[in-house]
């Protein structure tokens, strides 16, 4: 079991938790919840033996295999599917070592066996299995690595954690990058996961599917609760009335005794019991009341000038180099509207963001904004965004040339940033805290109109329920995307739905999207499976398919050859102009564009063979 004693920990000159005592018994699953920046990640990184604690021990088996979800995945040109086929450590031991075993019969044959009982066998299969759990179609499966975006490579970071064998796995905010009927599939899987689980998340949905105990950092008190989220929620409002009303009955016990100290005090006959309450006095403490989760207040800002319409879309398409996303799109923002964007992941909603945000150009209709439109864009990767080598002092300095250090701290402050916080640099902050920071930045130039995509990943919830309200009286315009139901349903007013390469209308529900969610689902599943099993019975894979398969490869290499192109003069005007350090990153850019370019090719060049030989 996990056992926690008298533990204590302190990051800079913070004290996140002392005299913590907690034990976690094999096959629990714990949801590990508090407050942005209370310290659930430093607990991982205690249980990683990343940090030392300051007083105190917290102690694992020493048997225990751990699994983690790693931060980040290195560039590799591996598939998707071997990638994650990788994490499995002890297999990929025994293939080595049946590689360079080739002499002895017994030992091989014990090696084959160690090979069964590790699961070797099944082990492709059981990360396909995971992938598809996860999002990745076949072909995503086939994919290099190094082709995936941020939000995916963490997906993948994520089947590496489930599918290596462990006995504790340790898992840090899993749903931030999922979508929604992802997210009910890990649920499912890990309800079946058979070791012992930590999760930190600010889901409670998610953690009330899961989670049966509930370790809350609250204050610098580390408590274990038996029972879900809800179930902790509740025991702990009754914990803080229970508290509420000894406190009172504290306070009125200590007003009688020193009432009687006072009248007493100098009455030699009475001389010795007011002496005796005197000390009885000094002895009672008054049990501490649970600090109630201070509510975070947030306000947004008043825009200065309000056009009429903020921004419009007339028969627009857009997409990246060759490869069209969206089209036919057209919507007009006014302000006060409130608009929710739906789709699965990958369907473009971050890219009718982008357009909107003018980061992506239409390549067809036009986009137009009011002189007046002022927009505030939060990326979706808006954290990893951050400059974390500076301050946020420094940065808002950089936002906003001129104004006094007093404005400047004033506004850090209404976002909890204060004294030796805004000073620092932001580097060691955690996710909760650098987001709060990203929207700090964000709304400093008093936005007419909030573009934001997925704004709650990292947030805790009472941030999150400060965002919905603060959107409701927010004067501007709104164009949100999130998965995150609550604030869906309680910010917009009207849902578009981005899908097969459009947008429209929505007008159904959340729930009824969701359910038409896992049943397109459903459907695409059973589809990759017919044609799987096709390619297989016929030793063929669908002609059809095959040749769309072709044609994406090509415009894939077009565009690689493109931004080759585009490389080389970048590097050539670097190198002509003397800057050494320029000339470095581009020549290093100017490499890796190349061998995308050569690994599409390959690609290309793979397919097309195989489409002649059918
Ligand atoms: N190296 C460091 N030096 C100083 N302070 C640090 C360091 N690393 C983390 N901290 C601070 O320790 C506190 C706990 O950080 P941690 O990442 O554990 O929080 P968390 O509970 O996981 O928060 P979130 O919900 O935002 O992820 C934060 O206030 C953070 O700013
Ligand atoms: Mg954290």
């Amino acid at each position: 079991m996990i056992r926690a004693n008298n533990l204590a920990l302190r990051r800079g000159d913070k004290l996140l938790f002392s005299g913590a005592d907690f034990s976690v018994f094999p096959g629990q699953k714990v949801a590990v919840v508090g407050r942005n920046g209370c310290g659930k990640s430093s607990l991982f990184a205690l249980l990683q033996h990343g940090l030392e604690s300051d007083t105190g021990s917290l102690s694992t088996p020493v048997t225990w295999i751990r699994a983690a979800v790693a931060q980040a995945i290195p560039d590799s040109d591996e598939s998707a599917l071997a990638f994650v086929m990788a994490s499995d450590l002890k297999v990929a031991q025994i293939n080595a070592a049946l590689a360079e075993q080739q002499d002895d019969a017994m030992v091989h044959a014990h090696l084959l066996h160690d090979l069964l009982e590790a699961g070797g066998y099944t082990l492709e299969a059981r990360a396909a299995r995971l992938l598809d759990g996860l999002g990745f179609s076949f072909a995503d499966q086939q994919k290099p690595v190094q082709e995936f975006s941020g939000g995916w490579r963490m997906r993948l970071a994520l089947a590496c954690a489930l599918l290596a064998p462990s006995d504790l796995l340790l898992l840090d905010e899993p749903t931030n990058h999922l979508d929604l009927d992802t997210l009910l599939w890990l649920e499912e899987w890990l309800r079946s996961y058979s070791g012992t689980l930590l999760t930190i998340s600010h889901d409670r949905e998610f953690l009330d599917a899961v989670c049966t105990q509930t370790l809350h950092l609250d204050g610098s008190a580390a408590i274990l609760y038996q029972g879900n989220y809800t179930s902790f929620a509740r025991q702990r409002n009754e914990r803080r009335v229970l508290a509420q009303s000894e406190a009172q009955a504290v306070e009125r016990r200590r007003g009688e005794l020193q009432r009687f100290v006072d009248r007493f005090k100098a009455k030699a006959s009475k001389a010795r019991q007011a002496q005796s309450r005197m000390k009885m006095l000094e002895r009672l403490e008054s049990a501490p009341v649970p600090a109630d989760e201070r509510d975070f207040e947030l306000r947004l800002p008043v825009p200065d000038k309000l056009p009429t319409t903020l921004l419009s879309l007339s028969d627009v398409a857009t997409g990246y180099e060759d490869l069209q996303i969206l089209s036919g799109l057209k919507l007009s923002i006014n302000p006060q509207d409130r608009i929710g964007l739906l789709g699965r992941n990958g369907a473009g909603k971050s890219t009718l963001m982008k357009l909107m945000a003018g980061k992506l150009s239409a390549t067809r209709g036009e986009r137009t904004t009011a002189r007046e439109t002022n927009i505030g864009y939060f990326d979706q990767h808006q954290v990893e965004l951050l400059d974390v080598t500076q301050s946020p002092i420094a940065l808002m300095r950089d936002l906003a040339p001129g104004t006094s250090d007093q404005v400047i701290r004033d506004w850090l402050g209404r976002f909890a940033y204060s004294g030796e916080l805004a000073t620092s640099i932001c580097g060691p902050r955690s996710g909760g805290e650098k987001a709060r920071l990203a929207l700090a930045l964000l709304l400093w130039k008093k936005p007419n109109l909030l573009l934001l995509d997925e704004p709650t990943n990292h947030l805790d919830l009472a941030m999150r329920q400060a965002l919905a309200e603060a959107i409701s009286d927010y004067e501007g315009a709104v164009v949100l995307v999130s998965h995150d139901r609550a604030l869906l349903s309680a910010s917009c007013e009207q849902f578009y739905l981005v899908h097969d390469g459009e947008m429209e209308p929505y007008t159904g529900d959340l729930d009824e999207y969701a359910a038409w969610q896992s049943q397109q689902r459903s459907a695409a599943r059973a589809e990759a499976k017919t044609e799987r099993a096709d390619a297989r019975s016929s030793g063929k894979s669908n002609p059809r398919s095959a040749q769309r398969a072709i044609e994406k490869l090509e415009s894939k290499m077009n565009a690689c050859a493109g931004a080759l192109k585009q490389a080389q003069a970048d590097f050539d005007r670097a190198s002509q102009s003397g800057q050494r350090q320029r000339t470095a990153e581009l020549g290093a850019a100017l490499k890796a564009a190349q061998k995308t370019l050569d690994a599409a090719e390959a690609e290309w060049l793979g397919a097309a063979e195989a489409q002649n030989y059918q």
